[in-house]
């Protein structure tokens, strides 16, 4: 948790006429200022800053709320790093306590972040001492690896020399204890209690998190001997379960997707070819917290691991961890090669690019994958094939699809596509009749969410959603209407019909009960959210009036619908809850 205090220290150090003026030109309007939304495309502005409440809101798309919601969408940042990059801006320190206690030495978080720094830089400078030994690791990034001095400096790559106390002499120096190198895992200490650098000997790999931070080091040997490569292993700042090696430069490309590789070196290689949109998971198979950090800045992903079997089946693991956190996955399997890098160092970016650009769906990769199992002319085979194909069309969900792989494998096989029609129609009823209940409250779901993405209740009745919008935009704007609300109990979160406009309420209740603001809205809500509690604020102050009148009204059609819905005359919430619970014994 980060306290509310530091909150509203950032946000009101980081004044959102300046913030948002370092991004796009605005001009004034009025009491207020516009420009061209940096969210979409437009030609004539529609995006309004409110200085007087530190507030943003486009009219063209919708996005709006206050320096963090901003931040949080043009760096792509989730709140907590949002937070730390305005606190950053603004020369404030914010130290993070909502990360599990280390057992070792406790240490503060930015001491750490710091020594991964100095780290970094000895490893760097490290690269171009004039020994034999930093000539020799040199010379393997540039002749071995092929690298050249930009892509070294741009990476931060570097040198642990072949000593026990090299690192850990610079960092003595500079004021850290042994211990805290041990915290780091820069150092490790023996039964016997002495300690020693924890990297010798091998070319190092920063790892920065998407907020600039050095994280993490992996080390590789120059040689053949193992491990190749030695990681950093969890700290107070690392988990490398939710972290992506080179993300930091990915995350702003503005390329459509991220390429997932294997390894570090695949990365490093796609990178200085052009390709800057690659990233890698940090020695581990992918995880679902890498899958869902992806998903905060691509749609798509195109999955490029090693050709060796446990690269495939790797690949395998990431793709149904990529499509579960929504994301568009593409595989690719380089032709020819062991990695990516071998790849594009034998036969050259622009085959890469094409290699990417046809990349295979998650379908068209299982169906290739299946099909390499199986000799096709043999009959028995073929019956096989077909048997575990047919079976993989019918869990695809549209027909329209499902239509183009039974032609396209009928055809592969040579078969009659009326029959294997009949056969994939067959498996989907039984599948469908299956998790039939679950099918349709899925689709319930993705309907609804159509109409409305943010709030997927809204169309169920749009005229009390309405008057709860108006309700809470009053609540937002007016502390004397939160006093009237809260004090005389005039609405209850019971009264809400719609879930997100119920959990507002509740938000803008507990601010109330604490004594605070109701403005700290990113630490609970998407920015999509967001976005929408800022246009029902906007909404009021558009009409500046903050009438009574208004107030009384909405209430007045919430409690009506409230009342409607229930279809009995109900005079209190308490009544309202009787008739809940007399409905479900009746029920059960
Ligand atoms: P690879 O063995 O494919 O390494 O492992 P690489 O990065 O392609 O390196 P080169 O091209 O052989 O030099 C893929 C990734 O798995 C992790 C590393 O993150 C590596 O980049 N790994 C591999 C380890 O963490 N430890 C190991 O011993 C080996
Ligand atoms: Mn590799």
């Amino acid at each position: 948790m980060i306290r509310r205090e530091v909150v509203d220290e950032i946000l009101l150090r980081n004044d959102i006429e300046s913030l948002i003026g370092s991004y796009i030109s605005l001009k004034r309007a009025g009491s207020n200022l516009k420009g061209l939304c940096p969210f979409h495309n437009e030609k004539t502005p529609s995006f309004t800053v409110y200085p007087a409440d530190n507030t943003f809101y486009c009219f063209g798309c919708g996005v709006g709320g206050n320096a963090i919601t901003f931040v949080r969408q043009a760096e792509h940042l989730d709140y907590p790093d949002a937070i730390e990059f305005l606190a950053k801006r603004a020369g404030i320190t914010v130290v993070r306590d909502d990360e599990p206690k280390y057992e070792k030495p406790s240490i503060d978080k930015n001491k750490l972040l710091r020594m991964n720094t100095d780290a970094a830089k000895f490893f760097h400078q490290s690269l171009f001492q004039n020994t034999p030994e930093a000539r020799a690791a040199l010379a393997y990034f540039t002749e071995r690896r092929g690298l050249s001095m930009a892509t070294i400096k741009h990476f931060g790559l570097g040198f642990a020399p072949n000593s026990f106390d090299s690192l850990m002499k610079f960092m003595l120096n500079r004021g850290y204890t042994r211990d805290e190198l041990v915290v780091a895992y820069l150092a490790g200490k023996s039964e016997s209690g002495n300690y020693y650098d924890a990297f010798r000997n091998r070319v190092m790999f920063p790892i920065i998190d998407v907020t600039g931070n050095v994280i993490a080091f992996g080390g590789r040997v120059m040689d053949d001997s193992k491990p190749k490569y030695k990681n950093t292993m969890d700290t107070p700042v690392f988990k490398k379960s939710r972290n992506l090696f080179a993300l930091n430069f990915a995350k702003n490309t503005g390329s459509e997707s991220l390429i997932l590789c294997e390894g570090y070196m695949d990365v490093i290689a796609l990178h200085a070819a052009g390709f800057t949109n690659a990233v890698a998971t940090l020695g581990t198979a992918i995880t679902s917290e890498q899958a869902r950090l992806m998903s905060r800045y691509t749609k798509k992903v195109v999955i490029s691991y090693d050709a060796d079997e446990a690269g495939q089946k790797a690949a395998q693991k990431a793709m149904r961890l990529l499509s579960e956190v929504g994301l568009e996955v593409g595989v690719i399997k380089v032709p020819g090669a062991k990695d990516p890098d071998e790849y594009i160092k034998t036969y050259g970016k622009e085959k890469f690019a094409e290699v990417i650009s046809n990349s295979k769906s998650k379908f068209e990769y299982n169906m290739e994958s299946i099909l390499s199992r199986y000799d096709i002319n043999l009959p028995q085979d073929r019956i096989n094939a077909l048997t575990e194909l047919e079976k993989l069309i019918s869990g695809v969900y549209s027909a329209a699809e499902r239509d183009i792989y039974i032609r396209e494998v009928s055809a592969k096989l040579d078969v009659n596509p009326k029959s294997v029609q009949n056969d994939v129609e067959r498996l989907a009823r039984i599948q469908y009749s299956k998790d039939k209940k679950s099918e349709s409250e899925l689709i319930k779901q993705k309907t609804a969410g159509y109409r409305d993405r943010v709030n997927p209740d809204y169309a169920k009745a749009p005229a009390v959603a309405k008057s709860e919008e108006s309700l809470l935009g009053l609540l937002l704007m007016y502390p004397e209407h939160r006093r009237r609300v809260f004090e005389e109990e005039l609405v209850s979160s019971a009264d809400f019909y719609t879930e997100l406009n119920r959990r507002v309420f509740e938000f803008v209740m507990d601010a109330y009960q604490r004594g605070e603001q109701p403005s700290d809205l990113d630490r609970i809500f998407s920015p999509d959210e967001v976005g929408r509690i800022t246009q029902m604020k906007v909404g009021r102050m558009q009409l500046a009036k903050n009438d009574s009148d208004v107030l009384y009204e909405c209430i007045n059609s919430l409690k009506c619908a409230v009342r409607k819905k229930s279809a009995e005359s109900v005079s209190s919430i308490d009544d309202l809850n009787k008739l809940i619970n007399l409905k479900r014994n009746k029920e059960g």
